[in-house]
This record gives structure tokens, sequence and C-alpha cells, in this order.
């Protein structure tokens, strides 16, 4: 059985190791908390074998992965830490925020002979399968409107002061940071990098982005992004083609997809039912890759990786 260890506590990283165990391919060996309160009661609640408050120390553990959830500033350092440990990284997204990270970060796993793979969720699920497939009944795309807009409870604490690290741009935090980079990887993962791009923020006080406008341009058509922290939004993602339009509910999960016939008017529906969990789908992915070693698969996830951290320092320059 595959063991790992895990770095961040909060909500997310117990929805992985829920996922992960889901698989019934690993075992929770261990995990990682700056705090040793947090760490005794976070290992407690969720079943790891040990815990601890040095980093370091938990690395000598022989343990095969880490997934690591801490805020994206604090990512690269410790990924350097954990492949050195010779150990594969489960990143959450967005993985590094620099080409030259994304570059340090894959030559040191390739020297130490580990897999790192970037979680995204989203990429990972049978019903994003079905909507990639989906495109070649819409002929030749002309535009696409993704969007990732969701008011965050954080925002909250940040009218009332304070500065959760997901608002804060020193922990690289931001609209574009958390959610735009959920409907980036998917325009990058369907249709490659793009010849332009261009990120119009909507600044808060201290500099973050609460919301942005991302566009994509590609040779044939234009994709339009938008991201927020600040609001909600009640309309779908769609992608238009000459033939028809497909449209889905949410970009993570995606529940709902629909084929929309241009000449017949006609609509299907082609979602099927999926787990309510989906980082189950990325977990049993990176599980798997591992095991066989699949170099392909690692390679296409890294290359997109790559991409997409292209397009943030991008928008970055321009925002
Ligand atoms: N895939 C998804 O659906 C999804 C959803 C949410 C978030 N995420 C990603 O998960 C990551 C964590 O996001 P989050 O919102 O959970 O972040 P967060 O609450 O700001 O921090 C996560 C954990 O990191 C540790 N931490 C906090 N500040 C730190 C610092 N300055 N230095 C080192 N460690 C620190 C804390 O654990 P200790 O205090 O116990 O050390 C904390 O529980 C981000 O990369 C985010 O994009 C993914």
């Amino acid at each position: 059985m595959i063991t790992f260890s895990t770095i961040g506590t909060s909500w997310i990283t117990e929805s992985f190791i829920q996922a992960a165990k889901q698989t019934g391919k690993v075992r929770l060996s261990s995990i990682y908390s700056r705090s040793e309160e947090t760490a005794r009661g976070f290992a407690s609640n969720n079943g790891a074998e040990r815990w601890y408050t040095d980093l370091d120390e938990m690395l000598k553990e022989d343990t095969d992965f880490v997934y690591l959830a801490s805020p994206n500033s604090v990512h690269f350092e410790q990924m350097i830490k954990v492949i050195k440990s010779k150990k594969h990284v489960f990143c959450e997204k967005p993985m590094v925020i620099s080409e030259e990270q994304w570059r340090a970060v894959s030559e040191l796993a390739k020297q130490e002979g580990v897999f790192v793979f970037e979680g995204y969720r989203h990429l990972y699920s049978p019903n994003y399968t079905v909507f990639k497939e989906s495109l070649a009944n819409i002929g030749q795309v002309r535009s696409a409107i993704l969007h990732y807009i969701q008011y965050s409870s954080r925002y909250d604490a940040f009218k009332a002061g304070k500065e959760p690290n997901v608002f804060s741009k020193e922990f690289a935090g931001g609209a574009l940071m958390d959610l735009g980079v959920y409907p980036l990887s998917m325009a990058v993962d369907l249709f490659g990098k793009p010849n332009r791009l261009e990120y119009f923020p909507v600044l808060l006080d201290n500099g973050a982005d609460g919301s942005g406008t991302l566009v994509l341009t590609y040779k044939d058509f234009v994709v339009t992004i938008l991201c927020s922290k600040i609001a909600d939004a009640t309309i779908p993602s769609e992608i238009h083609g000459e033939n028809g339009t497909i449209t889905i509910d949410h970009i993570a999960p995606i529940t709902k997809i629909t084929h929309y016939n241009r000449e017949t008017k006609q609509q299907h529906e082609l979602g099927k039912e999926q787990l309510e969990l989906d980082m189950v789908y990325e977990a049993d992915e990176f599980i798997r890759i591992i095991m066989e070693r699949d170099i392909h698969a690692y390679q296409y996830a890294m290359e997109r990786s790559r991409q997409v951290v292209q397009c943030l320092e991008m928008a970055q320059n321009k925002g």
C-alpha cells in the first residue's frame, strides 16, 4: 500500500485525505502543522499514525508521497524539500507562481526520480472527459466564456480589516490565482497556450485582485475567463462552435453538460453521475502515475502546468 503525509491543515487537506482513502490504495502515515495543538487535533481527526511540527523530521519518514496544501507562495520552498527527500509530491493549484520555479521543480524531480503533480480536480473527473470529447460535435470553436465566480466567506474577514492569505498578494492570493486558475487550466488543456493574453483585474484596497477578466486570444477564437471571490454567478459557462454550443453548469465540479445543436435547435444532456468528492479522481490518477511510472501522462500534466504558469505570469505583468 502507498503511504503519504500531508502539509497544511485546512478543510482542503481533510478532503484530500478522505478522497485518497476512498481510492483504497493509500494509507495516511503522518501530518505536519506548524502548531502542536493543531497537529494533534488534525492527526486524531483524520486517522494519521504520527504528527510533526518539524517538516524536516516528517520528511525523514519512509513514505511514498506528500500532499501539499499550504498558501500558494509557500509551495515552492516546501516542494523542494519534499523532492529532496525523494518523495513524490501532490501539490495544490497553483503549484508554482513562476516558470523559473516550475523549471527548478521539474529538473529536481527528474534528478531525484520522483513525480510532481498539480492538483486540478476538475480536469480528472469523468464529466470533464465527456465535456472535452463533446467539443467534437460543435465544429470550429469561435468563442468561449468560462467562469469561476464565488463569494468567499473569507471576504467578510477581509472587509472586517483582516487579510486572509487568499486575499493577500504576499501569499500569492487573489481571484486569478485562487479561482481563475481553474478555467485557465481548462482552457490550456482544451486549446493549448494562447497567442495573446490580457488580464483586467478589479483590485481591492490592498492591491489583491478581488475579481478580474482574463482574455485569451487564439488564432481562430477568443476565450473570456471571469473569476471573482467577491460575488456569485448564476449563469453557466459555454463554448460556442459554428455548429453548436456546449454548456457546463460549473467549472469544478462539472455536473451538467448540455449540447445545443444549432441546426436542429435541439438540446441533449451529456453529463454522467459522478462522485460528489471529485478529488477522488485526481488522487486516483496520481497514484496510478506513481504505481505504473507513467512518464507519458506525467509529462503531459507537467507541460500543461508550465503553460498555465506562463499564462499567470503574462496576466500579472499586464495587470
Ligand atoms: N482543489 C481545491 O478545490 C482547493 C480548495 C481550496 C484551496 N486549494 C488550494 O490549497 C492550498 C491551501 O489553501 P487554503 O485556503 O487552505 O490556505 P490557508 O488556509 O491559508 O493555509 C492552509 C494551511 O497552510 C498552513 N499555513 C498557513 N499559513 C502558512 C504560512 N505562512 N507558512 C506555512 N504554512 C502556512 C496552515 O496549516 P498549519 O497552521 O497547521 O501549519 C493552513 O492550515 C492553496 O494552494 C489553494 O489554492 C485548493
